[in-house]
């Protein structure tokens, strides 16, 4: 079985090709050594969004466009799976390709030229992210996903973002997870908290009542003027804190509160306020910026942990699974491992080149969660508030 995966939520445009044996398939989960990772892309759109400090969508559709049929040319290549066409390009289907692109014009011109170059590969199944995300972003993976699942006449699956994070835990050689588990899915977007009584059977217990801890890292970074996104240069600085000299005090928002919700507004507000009233001396230097960057990055990791660890002991599950962008925080993941142990309780984090958007993730959960059906190409649309309860 070999399955090519489409990730364009947001700002990355990802592909994917995975191989597996039908045996490995009936696992109840994903063993390391079962599979291969043939290829996996990323081009991340990061520097051209940099100077918005955010994610334009159309500016991210547009290079979703321009990066997809490249993408999949290199992913083929890297897999050995792109060859010559030896047969002529079928016209009536190429009109109907055309239909299904007619919002995404650039897409179907590469495309034209991709199909008349190259044979059908040796694909058996083609997955695409269809929610949650932004929604020209998604609809653009989604309609490549469908043109090519009709051309090549292969089936399509279409798999919850949300759930790849989740799964792509599974992406490196770990020990069988214990369920049931608490995962926290901490991204630009998410901030949830969830509970998994196995693979593919998920409860959303606790989520961000406005901004995600992701996007708190890129909006206070935003302030410090230091550029997007804002988690790795808030972790830079961060690292380089030795002792306090501004009195820099931040909230720990909903720290205490009886439920498993977050809020991330009041924390950004807060380092607002604190900014403002520095003299310009105080705003340049980088004693001050380190400090800040130091409180913001402890402030989230307190919150994040305190009530992931509250919802472990609450709800007496034996393992937690970390994923989204966030999960790249080596002191996010310290934390959790220190608290873990203490607890005697499972943990377990993605590998820092699947944390965030990827495609493989998305590969492995179309293969391995019961929540993954085949969707005739003609159906398939976007849910950019999809949730993961199921
Ligand atoms: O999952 P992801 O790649 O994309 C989505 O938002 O879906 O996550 C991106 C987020 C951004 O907000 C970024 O600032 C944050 O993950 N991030 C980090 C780190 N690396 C990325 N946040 C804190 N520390 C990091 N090392």
């Amino acid at each position: 079985m070999i399955i090519l995966a489409i990730e364009t939520s947001c700002d990355d445009t990802a592909i994917s090709i995975i191989k597996t044996t039908a045996s490995a398939l009936k696992k109840k989960q994903p063993v390391f050594n079962d599979f291969e990772i043939l290829s996996n892309y990323v081009s991340s759109q990061a520097k051209i969004h940099s100077s918005y400090g955010g994610v334009f969508p159309a500016i991210a559709k547009r290079e979703h466009q321009k990066s997809l049929t490249p993408l999949l040319i290199k992913s083929l290549k890297t897999a050995g799976l792109l060859k010559k066409a030896k047969k002529p390009i079928n016209a009536k289907k190429l009109l109907k390709v055309q239909k299904i692109l007619e919002r995404n014009q650039d897409i179907f011109n590469d495309i034209k030229e991709f199909l008349k170059e190259y044979e059908i590969p040796e694909i058996n199944k083609i997955a695409v992210t269809y929610g949650p995300g932004l929604e020209p972003c998604l609809y653009t993976g989604i309609n490549f996903a469908k043109a090519l699942s009709f051309y090549w006449d292969t089936s399509l699956v279409s798999v919850n973002h949300l759930e790849g994070h989740i799964i792509a835990n599974w992406l490196a050689p770990i020990e069988k997870v214990e369920f049931p588990a608490i995962a926290l899915v901490v991204s630009g977007g998410n901030t949830q908290i969830i509970s998994i009584e196995n693979i593919g059977k998920y409860k959303l217990i606790g989520e961000t009542r406005d901004d995600a801890a992701g996007e708190c890292f890129d909006k206070t970074a935003r302030i410090l003027e230091l550029g997007y996104p804002g988690g790795p240069s808030i972790a830079k600085e961060a690292k380089k804190f030795k002792k306090n000299k501004f009195n820099i005090s931040l909230p720990r928002p909903m720290i205490h509160d009886k439920n498993y919700d977050f809020s991330f507004s009041g924390l950004k507000t807060a380092v607002l306020y604190d900014f403002k009233k520095r003299t310009n001396e105080e705003k340049k230097s980088k004693d001050y910026i380190v400090e800040m960057c130091y409180q913001i990055e402890r402030s989230i990791i307190d919150v994040l942990v305190s009530k992931t660890i509250k919802a472990t002991e609450e709800l007496k599950t034996k393992t937690i699974l970390l994923g989204g962008g966030v999960s790249a925080n080596r002191e996010l993941v310290k934390e959790f491992k220190k608290q873990s142990k203490i607890r005697k309780l499972k943990f377990v984090s993605p590998l820092p080149r699947f944390s965030g958007d990827n495609a493989s993730m998305i590969a492995l959960t179309a293969l391995f969660s019961s929540n993954v059906k085949k969707v005739s190409w003609q159906k398939l649309k976007p849910n950019s508030n999809l949730k993961i309860n199921g």
